[in-house]
């Protein structure tokens, strides 16, 4: 893609994170069985991810799996798993030969064994690239996130590798599973609903929310340019107040 003339190439987002939802609709707005609609889905995760990689993004987290979403019937369980593995190993070459490094944000030991093994193949190959970091959150929630890295740190403090006063932000913050990578500038949400539903809660702290009603099997390269358009006309103040900011 080219780099789109009506973005400043100054102040592209460092980390996209984006909620994919509206996959089932878009396919019960065409009398198909929500399954299919995902299927589609991985059509808009392929074009937004090398999107981002056109784009200079460095850090694009997709919420592909949440903690809840083992509710689902099973039969569209099994479907997003196979779609998963399916997409892993079909995008293997395309990643390594565009320097994208995968990652997984999540516990990744309820998948079945298959994607896991999958998912440890194409992150243990992909890591000693230095391109777009790639997360893909799956078995991902954000309060079990937290949780987590409340015990590693409590754990640390049991063992007095840690004082409890040596807890800052920045401490906690490395041992979510997002340590060491910067938090989200722009967070979308696609399919209509205006919720955060349990993701990246600590590290969306400041980032810009856009919610767009493009269900996401319709989200392709030119609906991202559209997102990064709206982030780059909002001013960040990070508690400051707007004039603070634009004279700094
Ligand atoms: C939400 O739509 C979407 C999901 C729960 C799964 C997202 C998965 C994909 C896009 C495909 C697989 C991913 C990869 C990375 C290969 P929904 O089903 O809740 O939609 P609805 O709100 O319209 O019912």
């Amino acid at each position: 893609m080219q780099f789109p003339p009506e973005l400043d190439p100054d102040k592209i987002p460092v980390h996209v994170a984006i909620i994919m939802d509206g996959n089932g609709r878009w396919a019960q707005q065409r009398s198909m069985p929500r399954p299919l609609g995902h299927k589609v889905g991985v059509e808009s995760v392929q074009a937004v991810v090398r999107a981002a990689d056109d784009l200079n993004i460095k850090v694009l987290t997709l919420y592909a799996f949440s903690t809840e979403n083992w509710k689902r019937p099973p039969f569209e369980v099994n479907a997003l798993m196979g779609l998963l593995k399916s997409f892993l190993l079909r995008e293997l070459e395309t990643m390594l030969e565009n320097n994208v490094s995968l990652r997984c944000l999540g516990q990744k030991d309820r998948l079945p064994k298959a994607v896991r093994e999958t998912l440890d193949k194409v992150i243990a190959e992909t890591a000693d690239n230095d391109g777009l970091i790639f997360n893909l959150a799956l078995n991902y929630g954000s309060r079990v996130e937290i949780i987590d890295a409340v015990q590693a740190v409590a754990h640390k403090c049991e063992v007095g590798e840690l004082a409890v006063d040596g807890i800052d932000e920045e401490l906690f913050a490395a041992h979510l599973y997002t340590g060491g990578l910067p938090d989200p500038d722009l967070l979308i949400r696609t399919g209509g609903e205006a919720r955060l539903s349990n993701f990246l809660l600590w590290q969306a702290s400041y980032a810009e929310i856009y919610f767009v009603d493009t269900l996401w099997p319709d989200f392709r390269e030119d609906d991202l340019v559209d997102a990064i358009r709206v982030y780059q006309g909002r001013q960040r103040r990070f508690g400051k107040t707007g004039d603070q900011v634009q004279q700094s």
